[in-house]
């Protein structure tokens, strides 16, 4: 075949593979099939050997000529196709790790919460909700707080405008369900409640509560004592023992803080339970005459208990947290961990 003719060919083909080509990939494919160690040009060149010895020195020169203008093309082709192609077609490295995907999950604070109210549902308990913003009736006056008791003071409420407050506890739902429904009353009220306080270790102006009311006819204080410590057995562990120290609540007569044993140190004394041996969790009392007045209930036809569980106060001793401003800082550090 004419020597010319064949190259022309050559180039042509080369050029219009070239052209199609749209990838790296695919140009160093051109590249290994012309000029690869089995390539058409290589072996070509291999095979001027066998070639008339007049026609070997034209047709090296050709031919290596032709090797040099496919070079030049291939690498001409290589960087139109850099501009073009978006920068990760250009090279995917299927070896390399994935990009995680991180899911979301329950904030700690909900999960204690939902791991309370179930303990409460299993013993007959339903839940019900109150609103934030109160009334200073829902929120102290129905609650039996005296006009001057301090924490009324501006010091602990947040104030609204037209007599609203931020709720300081959850036991104004006590009175909004007593208002609604009659006895047999059996409730739990999870919920968000504020106080102005610093914001420290063990102190926020946002924290959780569960507020609990049991109202019958002869419900006496060992209801009381035996409802809530099967609920600390519930959450912190069957060898779990309560202690119930005389408290005053002007809702609840008599009143009582409850404190469990730690979790951590049992009762040995540890830094979760400031090395007293004891938590306390939550205040606790028989529901006071003057609050059955308030919503009209007879006092001496029913009786009852009401407890307000600290969430925060659970769930620390629970994981061993020891800052309560790790709840509210939306650390993911802190918060990927539970
Ligand atoms: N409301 C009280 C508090 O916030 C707790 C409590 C609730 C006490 C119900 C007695 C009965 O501290």
């Amino acid at each position: 075949m004419n020597l010319k003719k064949e190259i022309e060919d050559i180039k042509n083909e080369i050029s219009r593979e070239l052209n199609l080509s749209t990838s790296k990939k695919e140009i160093e494919n051109i590249r290994i099939k012309y000029l690869g160690r089995k390539g058409i040009i290589t072996q070509k060149l291999k095979n001027i050997k066998h070639l008339k010895d007049e026609e070997k020195p034209l047709y090296g020169k050709e031919l290596n000529i032709l090797k040099l203008t496919i070079e030049e093309e291939i690498a001409k082709r290589g960087q139109e196709i850099t501009k073009t192609v978006k920068e990760e077609e250009q090279f995917f490295d299927w070896t390399m790790p994935g990009d995680r995907r991180w899911l979301g999950h329950l904030h700690p604070l909900t999960t204690t919460m939902d791991e309370i109210v179930e303990v409460f549902l299993r013993m007959g308990f339903t839940v019900e909700l109150g609103p934030d913003v109160e009334t200073d009736f829902y929120n102290f006056e129905a609650l039996n707080f005296p006009k001057n008791h301090p924490s009324r003071d501006i010091q602990d409420t947040f104030y609204l405008e037209n007599n609203l407050l931020l709720r300081t506890h959850t036991s104004p739902v006590q009175i909004r369900v007593m208002e609604k429904i009659k006895p047999p009353i059996r409730i739990i009220s999870p919920g968000r409640c504020y106080r102005v306080d610093n914001f420290d270790s063990s102190h926020s102006p946002v924290f959780h509560q569960v507020e609990g009311l049991y109202v019958d006819e002869n419900v006496s204080l060992s209801d009381l004592i035996g409802t809530l410590d099967i609920f600390a057995k519930a959450v912190f562990g069957s060898s779990t023992r309560t202690k119930f120290v005389p408290h005053f609540f002007p809702f609840t007569e008599p009143s009582a803080e409850v404190l469990v044993s730690c979790p951590f140190c049992k009762e040995k004394g540890c830094s979760t339970c400031k090395h007293t041996g004891w938590i306390e969790i939550l205040g606790c009392g028989m529901v006071h005459p003057a609050v059955y007045r308030s919503v009209g209930y007879d006092p001496d036809k029913y009786s009852g208990f009401a407890f307000g569980l600290g969430i925060e106060r659970v769930c620390m001793p629970k994981y061993g947290i020891n800052d309560m401003r790790l709840f509210f800082e939306n650390d993911l550090r802190f918060t990927k961990q539970f």
